[in-house]
């Protein structure tokens, strides 16, 4: 499986701080937004990984995650020259995919947890069709909403209803079989003349082929789309980081413990980070000689 993700977009709602800069690359505490989604493509056992940026940003995000030996992984760049819709990174995508399955990450959604990596390494090893998961949130007009039938299972997703069907938002991390990646030629743009992804995942739960995997009470799933979701995501990395002394999508120690670099090679890595930020001493701790 190889992993996309989607980081363009032109960040309106989070204007003026999105006038100059990507919005994937604010910072999140003390790590630029991307790092996150980042961090669960890698958990989730992905070491090909597309980045799909608008060309206002490609260089920055270059400069940041160059092309990403330095992590153990082949990172590769595309742009989307117009926000023209979540699906279309499927399509951009197409030929980075090969006949490999697909994750699909969207640049602004955080997840954070301790089962995570199993549940998506699960996940990934039987998608067959598309694979959504779901997320119960006090305001879920904002989201794609899952409606399900009596016994759980996934009848539709109605993208940001008025009068929502359950409280389960459909999060932005999709799993899709290569077969299925053809599909978005079957949609058209919507009112908001986008390519949907949710229309895509319509196409698949009518042809049987979607899953719904619903995240529990031991995950944290957080949106930064807007100052105050941004702040509070913000917020919410400071409290657990300080309160347990670990990091979040800290990219080097998640290499590391992946298997992806040698203690050696991190330590280079460390060596390279100052000791005067939290990050650079907490990579500095991980290395032993
Ligand atoms: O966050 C989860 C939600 O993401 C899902 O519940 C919805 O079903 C899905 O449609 C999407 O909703 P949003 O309206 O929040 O998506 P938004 O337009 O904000 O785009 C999400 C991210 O994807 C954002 O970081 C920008 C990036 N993006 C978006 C579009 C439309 C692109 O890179 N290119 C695009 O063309």
């Amino acid at each position: 499986m190889r992993g996309i993700l989607l980081a363009g977009g032109s960040g309106t709602r989070l204007l003026p701080l999105t006038t100059i800069n990507s919005k994937q690359l604010l910072p999140v505490y003390d790590k630029p937004l991307v790092y996150y989604p980042l961090s669960v493509l890698m958990l989730a056992g992905m070491r090909e990984i597309l980045i799909i940026t608008s060309n206002l940003h490609h260089d920055s995000f270059r400069a940041l995650l160059g092309d990403g030996s330095h992590l153990g992984l082949d990172i590769r760049y595309a742009y989307q020259n117009e926000p023209r819709g979540i699906a279309e990174a499927l399509l951009i995508g197409r030929d980075f995919a090969g006949d490999e399955d697909v994750c699909l990450i969207l640049g602004d959604n955080i997840f954070y947890g301790h089962g995570l990596p199993a549940i998506l390494r699960e996940a990934a090893s039987t998608v067959d069709g598309c694979t959504v998961f779901g997320y119960p949130v006090s305001d879920p007009e904002r989201y794609g909403v899952a409606v399900l039938d009596q016994e759980g299972r996934l009848t539709d997703i109605q993208e940001k209803p008025a009068a929502p069907s359950s409280n389960l938002a459909v999060t932005g991390l999709y799993l899709y079989s290569n077969d299925v990646l053809g599909h978005v030629e079957k949609i058209s743009p919507s009112g908001r003349g986008e390519l949907e992804i949710t229309d895509v995942n319509r196409l698949l739960i009518k042809e049987d082929r979607a899953r719904l995997v619903q995240l529990g009470r031991g995950v944290a799933w957080l949106d930064a789309g807007t100052h105050d979701s941004l702040l509070e995501a913000s917020q919410y990395v400071q409290v657990l980081q300080k309160r347990q002394g670990l990091q979040i999508a800290c990219l080097e120690e998640t290499a590391f413990r992946m298997g992806y670099i040698s203690m050696g090679q991190l330590g280079k890595l460390a060596d390279r980070l100052s000791a005067g930020s939290e990050y650079g001493r907490h990579v500095r701790s991980l290395v032993r000689v």
